[in-house]
């Protein structure tokens, strides 16, 4: 690695700002005197889409292996597995010649319309962070950088460009920003990726708070932010507010706007210097690893089934699956020929090769007949026809396998899905090859959540395929035919139907703007807080075995939060086949001061296990396992109590639970202020002992004054001890204020100087 600040100190001020922007759609301005390479970026996040000239957006790429998407990923909760699948990636970069992988994405699941689920993880933002961190160390292993995206609140497809994210700061930390931390402290990616949008009012590629304040200082990135593609509005702003690369380039009035602003003293020197030492410590970081090379791709593609075998969610069986040798298929759907494996937009894969799914089969089925049918057009339109003809071939079989995959176009980057719901004539196949053939797998290809009211209750089985990459039709067929035994859980909720979402009615929002008012309530929180029915919840997927849970055991009946706890539960497989078992566990807090989900996941294991073997699973526990975050103290706090432990196979199948009293060690600042309840008075413990002196003679006045003082209900039919608990101290004194001895406010703030010296102490 070269000195980085002799470079620096050496470059002209037209040089750094040049190096802030792009000089290809995929490259960096090189500064060949000085011995500064060009550096090659290229989308990610589940292949390489190596685009052989630099000056076009969407020209065809270079071969590389399209692996499942981030759903599928998910779906296998296995970070090893991921780690494995970033290695993979970085191998083929090294090979293509790429310094910059552009993902993973970590956003959240807020909405299942959002179009591009398929590219994102979960709908939980610890189980995100983990994915991603591990694919993260994966990638960078072989020497071949990631830019962690689209930071933040990325959430949505409609407007994206502009809207205008307006989030709360406690949801935002509590849900938006802690996959971005985990993948951060975890995975150090090179490079970070912002977001087009606005966030409470800022454009994320200006967001000072959220690009320095949060990204670079709070969580110690090194590395350098880079814009989304067109994602600057002012380029001088930008620099200000964190933004140190802008893509893609040229853009020749942008450099020349740095310049000035330099000149005209808009512009610290100093930010734009630092924008380019983050830079170059990339760029210089990026050329230690040679690139050239060939990569396996007949290795990869091997791998790339065993991925998709990990992420494939078995949602339904009434015992159907695995196949027993039957001797006619009838293997009906477009899906089966044409495999649905990837996404619309950036991160589409050209691949080096594809498992077509009927094929795959065929080579499992042994002596079986195979017929096909193709059951759908590959357009939304209605053809009876192509019903009828399946309709024949699933009644002459013993078993009907239905592919069906979400027309290619409805789930892609640069829009969202209008619905939940498989094409009319999708549905109208499903019921009836169903009503046919009572022996019919659906088999689905999407990439996020998808309803199914109307058909499923006429299925034998489900298998939720995912996009699952181009070697995915292998990967269904290892599953159907029992070669594997399923393992994939959802790492979304799926819903019964669009309108019982969380955002349901926040979202896209509109004119510009779309405010999250289901707050931390995304996902399962949501669900379980209303008691909403859903289709399948988070963490759900059925295997061929059975597994139990057994001897929950923590290592403490009380704790202090610093010191973290540990939980361990044994897990036994029951049923006749290998497989592998996915452990959640959710931390359950039974009161605290402001509202919490009933449940949060905070440790998750994958365990695999023989028939009739047991292991024992281990999670540890730390602080945030149990913090909430506090937007009055604006940091992370923990409250003495009980939590319950829970642990179980999904969100809605909790198998064990256990309590454990925590202490917390925190010494918060009084944050009592002229505003603060009574109630707040009382619950804060400095307050409580300022205040106290006071209490009594004020509850009796204010028991005399609105509620005739007399009994638990007063004059005019209220509580009035309930009544003052609400209001702020100051507002109850002032309506007393002829009977006490000096002004309320006075007494207000005397009392805030005590409480505020007795915190400090
Ligand atoms: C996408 C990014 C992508 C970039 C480069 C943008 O439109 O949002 O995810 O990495 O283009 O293709």
């Amino acid at each position: 690695m070269p000195d980085i600040q002799a470079i620096l100190d050496q470059m002209t001020l037209e040089e750094k700002a040049a190096l802030c922007t792009g000089a290809s759609t995929w490259t960096t301005v090189p500064v060949e005197r000085l011995g500064v390479p060009a550096m090659m970026m290229t989308d990610g996040p589940h292949g390489v889409r190596r685009v052989p000239d630099v000056t076009s957006v969407g020209a065809p790429s270079l071969p590389a292996t399209c692996f499942p998407t981030a759903s599928c990923l998910a779906s296998s909760w296995d970070p090893s597995l991921l780690q494995q699948v970033g290695e993979a990636l970085g191998e083929e970069a090294v090979a293509l010649d790429v310094d910059v992988l552009l993902g993973p994405g970590a956003n959240m699941k807020r909405t299942p319309r959002c179009g591009r689920n398929f590219e994102y993880f979960s709908e939980d933002p610890f189980l995100a962070g983990e994915l991603a961190a591990a694919f993260i160390n994966g990638v960078q292993s072989q020497g071949v950088g990631t830019s962690l995206k689209h930071f933040a609140v990325n959430n949505q497809e409609t407007e994206r460009f502009r809207i205008d994210a307006i989030v709360d700061e406690r949801t935002l930390r509590e849900i938006y920003l802690p996959a971005f931390e985990t993948a951060v402290v975890k995975g150090k990616p090179w490079t970070v990726m912002c977001a087009y949008n606005k966030l409470n009012g800022a454009y994320c590629s200006e967001h000072h708070a959220l690009l320095v304040d949060i990204l670079k200082h709070e969580w110690g990135f090194d590395g350098l932010v880079v814009s989304d593609w067109g994602a600057v509005h002012d380029r001088v702003k930008a620099l200000q507010g964190g933004l140190d690369l802008e893509m893609p380039g040229p853009q020749e009035r942008r450099v020349r706007a740095v310049v000035e602003a330099v000149r005209a003293g808009a512009l610290d020197e100093a930010v734009l210097d630092e924008a380019v030492r983050r830079i170059l410590g990339v760029i210089f970081r990026a050329a230690e690893t040679p690139k050239g090379g060939q990569f396996d791709a007949a290795g990869h593609h091997a791998f790339a089934r065993k991925v998709a075998g990990e992420g494939i969610v078995l949602l339904k069986n009434n015992g159907i699956l695995p196949l027993q040798k039957p001797l006619r298929i009838a293997v009906i759907g477009r899906s089966a020929k044409e495999p649905h494996f990837q996404g619309g937009g950036s991160s589409h894969i050209n691949p080096t090769m594809v498992d077509i799914p009927f094929d795959e089969v065929w080579k499992l089925a042994g002596a079986a007949q195979l017929t096909y049918s193709e059951g759908y057009p590959a357009t939304p339109a209605f053809e009876q026809a192509l019903i009828d003809e399946a309709v024949a071939a699933a009644r002459a079989a013993d078993v009907a396998l239905l592919y069906v995959a979400l027309p290619g176009f409805i789930e892609s980057e640069g829009y969202d899905r209008a619905d939940l719901d498989l094409t009319p004539q999708q549905v109208a196949l499903i019921q009836a090859v169903c009503a046919a053939q009572p022996h019919t797998v659906v088999i689905l290809n999407n990439g996020s959540a998808l309803a199914m009211s109307e058909w499923i209750d006429g299925a034998a089985a489900v298998l939720e395929a995912w996009m699952m990459g181009q070697a995915g039709g292998g990967a269904i067929a290892d599953v159907l035919f029992g070669k594997i035994s399923p393992s994939g859980k959802l790492a979304e909720t799926f819903p019964v139907r669009s309108a019982n979402t969380p955002a349901h009615i926040n979202f896209p929002g509109g004119n510009g703007q779309v405010r999250y008012g289901e707050g931390i309530f995304i996902g399962y929180r949501y669900y379980d807080a209303k008691g909403v029915p859903v289709l399948f919840p988070f963490g759900h997927g059925l295997s061929y075995t059975s597994f139990e849970y057994r001897n929950p055991k923590l290592s403490a009946a009380a704790f202090n939060d610093v010191d973290g706890l540990t939980v361990s539960a044994d897990v036994t497989n029951t049923g006749p086949v290998a497989g592998k078992e996915i452990v959640q566990l959710y931390v359950h807090d039974r009161k605290s001061g402001l509202v919490r989900p009933q449940k949060e996941l905070k440790g998750f294991a994958k365990v695999d296990l023989k028939p009739g073997e047991t292991k024992t699973v281990t999670i540890e526990l730390s602080f945030r396992a149990f913090a909430f975050y506090h937007p009055g103290y604006r940091q992370w706090i923990t409250e003495d109590g009980e939590f319950d432990i829970l642990i179980g196979a999904s969100a809605a199948d909790i198998r064990c639970t256990a309590s454990v009293t925590l202490r917390s060690t925190l010494k918060l600042p009084c944050i009592l202020n002229r505003e603060s309840t009574v109630r707040e008075w009382l619950e804060d413990p400095a307050g409580r002992v300022a205040f106290a002196p006071m209490y009594q003679q004020i509850e009796v006045q204010t028991a005399a004054m609105f509620g005739g003082g007399e009994g638990e209900s007063g004059g005019i039919g209220m509580d009035p001890t309930g009544f003052m608990m609400e209001m702020p101290l100051l507002s109850l004194l002032q309506f007393q204020e002829s009977g006490l001895p000096m002004p309320a406010d006075a007494i207000v703030d005397g009392l805030l100087q005590q409480a505020h010296a007795l915190a400090a102490r």
